[in-house]
């Protein structure tokens, strides 16, 4: 047998922090905390969930398990070394000011946290992190708005994004334009959910109000010619997290999905796990089976990394960087 080449780099753009939240790391802060799991977690140890409300439910459960800094420090690293471990060199992680809030933190103790997470897992795998502070849209436009003001307020080196999460089927974009027009005005790269569980009308509505560059998921987007047009056209990057889309239901399986077909028309495509314990997955999982499953080489992964490097909230320098060292790795594995 001969070995197995290398993987190639890869690069995560999409994934919450609480939801990279390991049961293991869960039931140790439950014990810490003296706080009953109460069917959290089913009788294999896997989150236990069954539809996208569900998820949600049981995504702000665990996340209420983490309360003190140590915590996030803890949940940033371990997240960030498992990443490194599996052939990443760069992931964006969404924080959340309401989780902080909800953890009794403040969301800047809570930023500094999870910062400290990822200098931590720099220093011992190289791998580069960015946070991206995300508004919930099921919470309104006020909070969300909160949200950009304390990102805004509270600048870090390492929070170089804003984003929209939770559920698309409540709130008009429109709702949404002040927060994105106060962290666009500041720097910050933008990003929202849309063509998850809302179709290509959401899509379009997201890009008209929001003036994203990335959009999370985004896949539904194939429902609608013009509106992957439109995403071609104007270089948009979708942050596709296969594995989580049949999770959730909207493909009976990965053979179904998308993902193909837009890369096929031209869209960007990155490759992501969104929540990974949740829908028991890793970012290497989501590489090796949609390589599997489309039949894409390692040039096409090579491909899918460095639309994510393009597409990244971080800086040139670092992007150039990155680039280099894809480069680098596909060379020495020929
Ligand atoms: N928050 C965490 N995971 C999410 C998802 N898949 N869609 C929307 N909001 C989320
Ligand atoms: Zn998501």
């Amino acid at each position: 047998m001969f070995p197995k080449p290398p993987v190639v780099p890869r690069a995560e753009l999409h994934c919450h922090m609480e939801g990279a939240a390991p049961p293991s790391l869960v039931i140790k802060l439950a014990e810490r905390y003296g706080v009953a799991l109460d069917g959290l977690l089913d009788a294999n140890g896997n989150y236990s969930w069954h539809d996208f409300t569900t998820f949600l439910k049981t995504y702000d459960v665990a996340s209420s398990l983490f309360r003190s800094q140590d915590d996030f420090v803890l949940l940033a690293e371990t997240y960030f070394n498992m990443l490194a471990a599996e052939g990443a060199i760069y992931g964006e992680v969404f924080i959340s000011p309401d989780h902080a809030v909800r953890s009794g933190m403040s969301y800047k103790s809570y930023m500094d946290a999870i910062g400290e997470g990822i200098a931590r897992a720099h220093a011992a795998s190289g791998i580069e992190g960015r946070m991206i502070a995300t508004g919930v849209r099921h919470f309104g436009a006020k909070s969300v708005e909160l949200a950009a003001k304390e990102a805004v307020m509270n600048p870090h080196p390492l929070m170089t994004g804003f984003g929209l999460a939770g559920d698309e089927r409540e709130g008009h974009p429109a709702n949404f334009q002040r927060a994105f027009r106060l962290a666009e005005e500041a720097g910050l790269g933008l990003t929202a959910h849309a063509g998850e569980f809302g179709g290509p009308e959401s899509v379009k509505a997201v890009l008209d109000f929001l003036k994203v560059k990335r959009l999370g998921h985004g896949v539904r987007a194939v429902e609608d010619d013009a509106v992957v047009d439109r995403i071609v056209d104007k270089g948009i990057t979708l942050e596709v997290c296969p594995g989580s889309n049949v999770a959730l239901g909207l493909y009976e399986n990965l053979r179904f999905h998308p993902v193909n077909i837009l890369r096929q028309k031209g869209a960007r495509i990155t490759i992501s796990s969104d929540d990974p314990p949740f829908f028991r997955t890793t970012l290497g999982h989501e590489y090796a089976e949609a390589s599997r499953v489309f039949g894409w080489t390692r040039e096409v992964q090579r491909e899918l990394t460095a639309n994510a490097i393009r597409a990244a909230f971080c800086d040139e320098a670092t992007k150039n960087a990155l680039m280099t060292r894809l480069d680098a790795a596909m060379q020495n594995t020929r």
